[in-house]
């Protein structure tokens, strides 16, 4: 690491990501690929994760959170923005730096299947990282570090011999995790680590992950497009739209006073066990699907969705994450609590009540839409 490429930092935040953009262009041609536009998968995030936090990202299908996840760890080259990881920005390095930079920064994958190599045995899955950073103990202790490794997971170590197809999926994530250790990282990268698995299952790989945690000390990013899987294992959650953040804040602050209108919605749909609650809850049904990141609207991107769009700022210019303004002494929001929207004030304290939406289909055929009056929480519903 040399001087230049260290950043001052707040001391308890180890990764911060700034302004960061990743844009995959879109090219046509039959003898020359010409470059027709860009996808903004990801455009202008800001986030901060601290030493030992679980930082959970969640958003629908093709938010960009997986290509967040992939440009932080420079899987994918951003466009533009910066991260800044233990001080460091990583666009400075090369080399030996950033190789030392990305054994600290490991990643989890979704689907452990397609993940792990299956002509590979889970003992050279394990120790194929530990080679490659110069971290390979002798013979002797190679053994004892392997079986450390899958006693950690919950794996025997008979697991050792054994290939990929040979596991249920359960225990395949937990291989996936142990390889993740070899390296010693200090942060995981889990881009959706529960979401191939049952419902059973997950809770066990969510506890591991917790319990791993509190063992070695690790900071997560966890990504998921189900609010119930980072519900449980966050300390903080950002609301992930279209290519950029719309909401952060203390897990159980999100899940208390959501609000953006966006998580409104996102946390209408997550059922309540009190059925009492359950049947007095109204719920908010998004009109139309997920505009194109190729060609995102214009202003608050979820304007085209938005229960409570104004005439003035949606449409035209696009709001930054803030903290709430005088916020009315029946709502008190705790610093940390961040959102981008123009009118949450007014919405929060109920002075703006939520009116029915026209989705916006290409095709008209492939959206039936009924009509529901105005009214709090009444929104068209997609049919
Ligand atoms: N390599 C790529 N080339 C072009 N477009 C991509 C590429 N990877 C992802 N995208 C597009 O970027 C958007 C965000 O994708 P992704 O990050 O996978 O979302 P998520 O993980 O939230 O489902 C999607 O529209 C997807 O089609
Ligand atoms: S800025 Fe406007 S369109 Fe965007 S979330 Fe707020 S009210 Fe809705
Ligand atoms: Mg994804």
């Amino acid at each position: 690491m040399t001087a230049a490429a260290t950043t001052p930092s707040e001391p308890d935040v180890l990764l911060s990501v700034e302004g960061l953009q990743v844009h995959f262009p879109i090219t046509r041609g039959v003898l020359l690929d010409r470059v027709v536009g860009h996808v903004h998968a990801v455009d202008g995030v800001d986030l901060a994760v601290r030493r030992g936090e679980t930082y959970g990202l969640v958003g629908e299908s093709g938010c960009g959170k997986s290509t967040l996840g992939r440009g932080i760890l420079r899987l994918v080259e951003p466009t533009g923005g910066r991260v800044v990881f233990d001080g460091t920005d990583l666009s400075t390095l090369k080399g030996e730096g950033l190789r030392t930079a990305r054994r600290r920064m490991q990643m989890v994958f979704q689907d452990p299947l397609s993940s792990l190599d299956p002509r590979q045995s889970v003992e050279s899955l394990l120790t194929e990282g530990m080679k490659a950073h110069g971290l390979h103990p002798g013979p002797g202790q190679r053994h004892a570090r392997l079986r450390s490794l899958l006693s950690s997971v919950g794996l025997p170590t008979t697991a050792l011999s054994k290939y990929p197809h040979e596991f249920s999926g359960g225990q395949r994530q937990r291989i996936g995790i142990a390889r993740a250790l070899t390296v010693e990282p200090d942060l995981l990268v889990a881009d959706e680590p529960v979401s191939a698995l049952d419902v059973s299952v997950q809770a066990q790989v969510l506890n591991l992950l917790e319990d791993l945690q509190a063992e070695l000390g690790l900071t997560y990013l966890v990504i998921a497009h189900d609010l119930a899987v980072v519900r449980h294992i966050s300390d903080r959650i950002g609301v992930m739209y279209l290519g950029g953040l719309v909401e952060e804040a203390p897990a159980g602050e999100l899940y208390r006073e959501p609000l953006h209108p966006y998580t409104r919605a996102l946390l209408s749909a997550v059922p309540v066990p009190d059925p009492v609650v359950e049947d007095s809850r109204q719920q908010i049904l998004l009109a139309g699907d997920l505009p194109s990141p190729a060609d995102p609207p214009t202003g608050c991107r979820f304007h085209t969705r938005c229960p409570w769009k104004q005439p003035t700022r949606c449409d035209t210019e696009r709001p930054q994450l803030r903290v709430l303004d005088g916020v009315d002494s029946g709502h008190p929001v705790p610093a940390g609590h961040t959102v981008a929207c123009h009118h949450a004030e007014r919405i929060l304290s109920g002075e703006l009540q939520p009116h029915a939406v026209v989705a916006e289909a290409t095709d008209p055929a492939e959206l039936q839409l009924r009509e529901v009056p105005d009214g709090p929480g009444s929104v068209n519903e997609v049919v």
